[in-house]
C-alpha cells in the first residue's frame, strides 16, 4: 500500500473519531453522563482495538499478591524500623507495589475522601461543568481521560484533579465547596504518610534518611479522584490503560470494589481492596534516581459492570518550575553499578512524559547510551 492509499483509508476514520471526541467533550458531564442516559452499547471511541484485547486472555492468577506491609510502631530508632525499610525496598524491587496497614491516618479520613470524591463525581451536572477543563496549567480541573486526544482507545473513567506541579499552592477556595474540606484533610495526611515513606525507602536503600526527602518530591503534587461508572460491555474497554506513573512515588486508596491492576513477571496481578490500606506504588522519578534499585512498573483498571468505582491517586511529582538536575544518587552509583541515566530538570522529564503515548516507557529518553 503507498503512502496514498494509507491516507484514504485513514483519514475518515480518524476525522469521525476526532469529531467524536470533541462531542463527547463539549457535553462536560463524561463517562457519567452516559451511564446516566442509560447507554448499553458503549460508543466507539472507548473500544479497544481488537489485538490489544487478544493480548488480554490469560486469567489472573489467585494465589500471588501485592506485599502488604504493617507500619506500626515505626520510629527512627528501632530495629524494627529498619527491618520494614528494608521490606519496602525489597517490594519496591520486586513488584514496584505494596499495600501500607497502620499507616497512621485514620479509616474515617479515608472514609470521607472517597465519599468527597463520590459527592464530587454524583452531584448536579451544572455545578460539576464549571470545573471542566483540560487547561493542564490550571490547579482543579473536571474532565474524562487526561490523554484522551492521544490514545487510540478511551478510558472508561471520569476524573477529578487538583494539581500544584505549575503552582506549588492550591488556593482553598478554588477546590470545589461539595468537597473542599475532605481533600485539605486528606492532603495533609497523605504528605505526611509520603514524607515517612520516603524515608523508609532512603534507609532501606541504605542512604541517609532525609535523602529523598531532600529531592523535593513532595513540593508539588497531584492528587486525582477517579471515577469509574459501572460500564455495560467490560470486555471491549478499560478503566485506566496499562501505564507507568511518572512521579516519585504515588500514594492510592482505592473502596472495595477492586479493577487495578499489576504487572508482574508478565501477568496482570489483582491488587485486592484491603480495608483500611493504601496502595503505595514506584514512579518513573523514584526508578530513575534510585538508578533502578526501584522499579516503577505498569498497571491498568479493568473496566466492571458494577460501580462506581473510586479510587483516590496521589502523586508525588515535584515542581515543575525547580532548578534541580535530578539523576541517579550519587551513593548508588558504583563501579559496578554506574549510572544508568542521564540529568535532567523536572520541566524535561514532565514535559517527555505527557508527550509520548502513555503506554510505551517514558524512562529510556533518560537512559546514558552506551
Ligand atoms: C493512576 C492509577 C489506579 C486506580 O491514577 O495513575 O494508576 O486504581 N490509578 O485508579
Ligand atoms: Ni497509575
Amino acid at each position: 500500500m503507498n503512502s496514498q492509499d494509507t491516507l484514504i483509508e485513514t483519514q475518515p476514520e480518524s476525522y469521525a473519531r476526532t469529531n467524536d471526541l470533541k462531542a463527547f467533550d463539549a457535553r462536560k458531564t463524561g463517562v457519567k453522563g452516559l451511564v446516566d442516559e442509560g447507554t448499553k452499547k458503549i460508543p466507539s471511541i472507548f473500544v479497544r482495538p481488537h489485538e490489544d484485547r487478544l493480548l488480554d486472555l490469560s486469567k489472573c492468577p489467585k494465589d500471588i499478591s501485592v506485599p502488604i506491609i504493617d507500619l506500626a510502631h515505626v520510629d527512627h530508632e528501632s530495629s524494627r524500623t529498619i527491618e520494614i525499610a528494608k521490606d519496602l525496598v525489597s517490594a519496591s524491587k520486586k513488584w514496584g507495589f505494596f499495600q501500607v496497614v497502620n499507616h497512621g491516618i485514620p479509616f474515617e479520613v479515608l472514609d470521607m475522601m472517597i465519599e468527597g470524591a463520590r459527592m464530587f463525581h454524583e452531584q448536579d451536572d451544572e455545578c460539576k461543568k464549571q470545573f471542566y477543563s483540560r487547561d493542564k496549567s490550571k490547579v482543579v480541573t473536571f474532565n474524562s481521560n487526561y490523554d484522551f486526544y492521544k490514545s487510540n482507545a478511551a478510558n472508561w473513567r471520569d476524573s477529578l484533579s487538583v494539581n500544584t506541579t505549575f503552582t506549588g499552592e492550591v488556593d482553598p477556595q478554588e477546590l470545589p465547596p461539595i468537597c473542599k474540606d475532605v481533600i485539605l484533610d486528606y492532603i495533609n495526611h497523605v504528605i505526611k504518610l509520603g514524607d515517612l515513606i520516603l524515608m523508609l525507602l532512603s534507609m532501606g536503600l541504605g542512604l541517609k534518611p532525609n535523602c529523598l526527602k531532600e529531592l523535593e518530591s513532595s513540593k508539588a503534587w497531584n492528587l486525582v479522584c477517579h471515577y469509574y461508572p459501572e460500564c455495560p460491555e467490560p470486555d471491549l474497554t478499560l478503566g485506566t490503560s496499562k501505564h507507568a506513573d511518572a512521579s516519585f512515588i504515588t500514594i492510592l486508596l482505592q473502596d472495595q470494589i477492586g479493577g487495578l491492576q499489576v504487572l508482574h513477571e508478565n501477568q496482570w496481578v489483582n491488587v485486592e481492596p484491603v480495608k483500611g490500606a493504601l496502595i503505595v506504588n514506584i514512579g518513573d522519578a523514584l526508578q530513575i534516581v534510585s538508578n533502578d534499585k526501584l522499579k516503577s512498573v505498569y498497571h491498568r483498571v479493568i473496566a466492571k459492570t458494577v460501580g462506581p468505582r473510586i479510587s483516590i491517586a496521589f502523586f508525588f511529582k515535584g515542581l515543575f518550575s525547580s532548578r534541580k538536575l535530578y539523576g541517579p544518587i550519587e551513593e548508588l552509583i558504583t563501579e559496578e553499578n554506574p549510572s544508568i541515566y542521564r540529568e535532567f530538570t523536572l520541566e524535561e522529564f514532565l514535559t517527555h512524559f505527557v508527550s509520548r503515548p502513555l503506554d510505551q516507557p517514558g524512562i529510556d529518553h533518560f537512559k546514558i547510551q552506551l
